[in-house]
């Protein structure tokens, strides 16, 4: 037995283990501690995921739905695939990988739209121990290459185009600018969506349709370790450039199928729609492993909440009667804008369980998604997690837990959280608000930031040693109920989207008239949050419409359209300390209308910048 774990953790992970397939059991259950952050699990074991996914359920689901798919034009028809057809189309997949050259441990990304051919190729990767590389499609090319560069992917799918809403993102072209002389890609795999004219280049790019006609039809899963990569997916922190985490197979997936099942209490014949890209954790957590581990019919949507109009996601509820809806507040605010009348014309009488992730979700969002959505008869499930936990840790059990408006409640089981005061010890007290940490491991934590493990190491389990630190702040109340509050690090949550102040910060540096910027969260009412850019441009240059513009454009160009700044205000100056820094408490203060709680400014190198900084602030219109 481990010290790590008490003697129920252990049993707890050890039983839950056992329900899943293995080609060979595990010789002992964990190993490593939160110090050297080198904990593993099932050491030993040997197993194929996409057994656990596909294989298993042949026998009782061959013709049931695995996966329904909703395309973004709603006048074209959807369409599902079986489990037989799923397990086909994988095999397939996967024999063209191979046909490809690719082997067990190599790395290949996807940079597409959401059609099956995603969830497909994933599959594919997992089934004969490549490892892949999801990179959502509104990042820019620039962005791409820069994980392309990191991972050292050598094959990389894609669309020609992808529809989102009335766009249509040319990403086969982003994908040239991407890869230009880089020559670990040795492999482009285009799959056909939109019918624009793109660029091949012979003996680098292939066409799917074509080539994926001559691949066999039975490809074996390949056993892998159980700690061997499954993906490595990308993610903003607080400095420097993005982290590729790397998530490993056994442990993923022994959390993931768990807590899809606690969290969601899903049942055999429900159908169940994750609104998440598949580029981000959630996509893959709960639109694909989590459902397809449990043998559930998982929804894919294509397109956008407000394409063609702001009925959409009802429409698709009532069309497939999907009985579970799991979504972000930003869209659950976004959808709010256009008022209640629109869900109310809807029964969605098929809806049992209403969930919500990515970001804290605001008692006014959470109301109204339960009454005009879940109609007053849904749980509305509040989880948190993190693209490093793999799996969502806390949440009510649909259900089952007595739900508090915006409160993510309680831990799953084997899960410990604790909360740590200002000097870093763990806070005892029932009633408690601090940062958050995880106690104990638990099988499906990132194992690593691929390429890096030394930052693995200063990020997660340096602030508190012998702790996971989440970056998030939470409350703890007399039931014992988490209400995560938000990140406490320089991480903004856009949207649910996870961005990193310095990454904009060098963005925007990029452009030939700013000397410095600052950029800290700005309270949105649909995004959650915004980004609030402050920038010092060189000499002689004057805050214009041009010159914003121009910047907006050096980021979409940098970063991508999601990381473009809300609001922009040319200064003169930033507060900083004596030595040079930045004071962000002071930016954060005043873009969030708290000028009263500043605090005392005299001790900063240019404390006269502060009153000038307020009497500039922009206002979101
Ligand atoms: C935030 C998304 C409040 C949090 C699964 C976390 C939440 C970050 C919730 C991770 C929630 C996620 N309530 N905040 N239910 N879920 N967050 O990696 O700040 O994209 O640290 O994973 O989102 O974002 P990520």
């Amino acid at each position: 037995m481990s010290n790590l774990l008490s003697a129920e953790q252990s049993e707890y992970w050890s039983e839950l283990a056992q329900t899943y397939v293995w080609k060979k059991k595990w010789d002992n259950l964990i190993s490593g501690d939160f110090h050297k952050a080198d904990v593993k699990w099932f050491n030993g074991a040997e197993l194929n995921i996409t057994e656990n996914c596909l294989d298993r359920h042949l026998e009782n689901r061959r013709n049931k739905k695995a996966l329904i798919f909703e395309p973004n034009n709603p006048n074209e028809p959807s369409s599902f695939l079986t489990y037989g057809e799923l397990h086909l189309s994988v095999c397939r997949f996967a024999n063209l990988l191979k046909s490809k050259g690719i082997k067990k441990g190599d790395v290949v990304c996807f940079y597409m739209g959401m059609t099956p051919e995603l969830m497909i190729g994933i599959l594919a990767c997992a089934r004969i121990g490549a490892i892949h590389t999801v990179v959502f499609g509104g990042f820019s090319p620039l962005s791409l290459r820069g994980r392309l560069e990191d991972s050292k992917a050598k094959l990389i799918v894609t669309h020609d185009g992808a529809y989102r809403g009335d766009k249509l993102i040319q990403l086969k072209a982003m994908v040239d600018e991407a890869i230009e002389g880089l020559d670990s890609v040795e492999t482009v795999l285009v799959v056909k969506r939109t019918n624009n004219e793109i660029n091949m280049k012979g003996g680098r790019d292939y066409n799917y349709e074509t080539v994926i006609k001559s691949a066999e039809l039975y490809c074996p899963p390949t056993p892998v370790e159980a700690e061997h990569p499954l993906f490595i997916l990308y993610t903003s922190g607080s400095t420097g450039k993005p982290k590729g985490l790397l998530h490993t197979t056994a442990g993923y997936m022994v959390h993931v199928g768990k807590s899809f099942k606690d969290v969601f209490q899903y049942k055999e014949n429900d159908i169940f729609w994750c609104t998440a890209d598949i580029g981000w954790i959630t996509g893959h957590s709960y639109m694909t492993y989590g459902p397809l581990l449990n043998g559930a019919t998982t929804v894919m949507f294509e397109g956008v909440p407000t394409f063609p109009t702001p009925a959409r996601f009802w429409e698709v509820v009532e069309k497939h009667k999907v009985t579970h809806l799991y979504t972000a507040p930003t869209a659950i605010r976004s959808l709010e804008k256009f008022g209640h009348e629109i869900p109310d014309k809807f029964k969605m009488s098929s809806l049992k369980v209403l969930g919500s992730v990515g970001e804290p979700i605001n008692e006014e969002a959470w109301h109204w998604y339960h009454k005009h959505v879940g109609k007053e008869k849904c749980p509305i499930v509040d989880t948190w997690w993190q693209t490093e936990t793999g799996g969502i840790l806390i949440s009510p059990m649909a259900g089952l837990t007595k739900l508090k408006p915006a409160h993510a409640t309680l831990p799953l089981p084997g899960i410990e959280p604790c909360l740590m005061d200002e000097n870093g010890k763990e806070i005892k007290d029932l009633v408690a608000s601090g940062n958050l940490c995880l106690k104990t491991p638990w099988p499906s934590l990132a194992r690593t930031i691929y390429g890096d493990h030394e930052r693995f190491i200063q990020t997660y389990f340096s602030t508190y040693p012998g702790y996971y630190f989440t970056g998030d702040g939470a409350k703890r109340d007399s039931d014992g109920y988490y209400r995560i509050t938000g990140r406490v690090d320089d991480v903004i949550n856009v949207s649910g989207h996870r961005i990193g102040t310095a990454e904009v910060e060098d963005a925007i540096n990029e452009h030939p008239s700013v000397i410095e910027s600052a950029v800290v969260g700005l309270p949105h009412p649909i995004k959650g949050q915004g980004l609030y850019a402050f920038v010092i441009p060189v000499d002689g240059v004057e805050d214009s419409e041009a010159l914003e513009k121009e910047i907006r454009e050096t980021v979409n160009k940098i970063i991508g359209p999601i990381a473009k700044p809300d609001l922009i205000q040319v200064v003169e100056g930033l507060p900083k300390t004596r030595s040079g820094k930045i004071m962000r408490r002071i930016l954060r203060k005043i873009v969030e209308n708290e000028i009263e709680s500043i605090g005392d400014t005299s001790t900063l190198l240019n404390p006269e910048i502060v009153e000038k900084l307020i009497a500039g602030k922009k206002e979101l219109n």
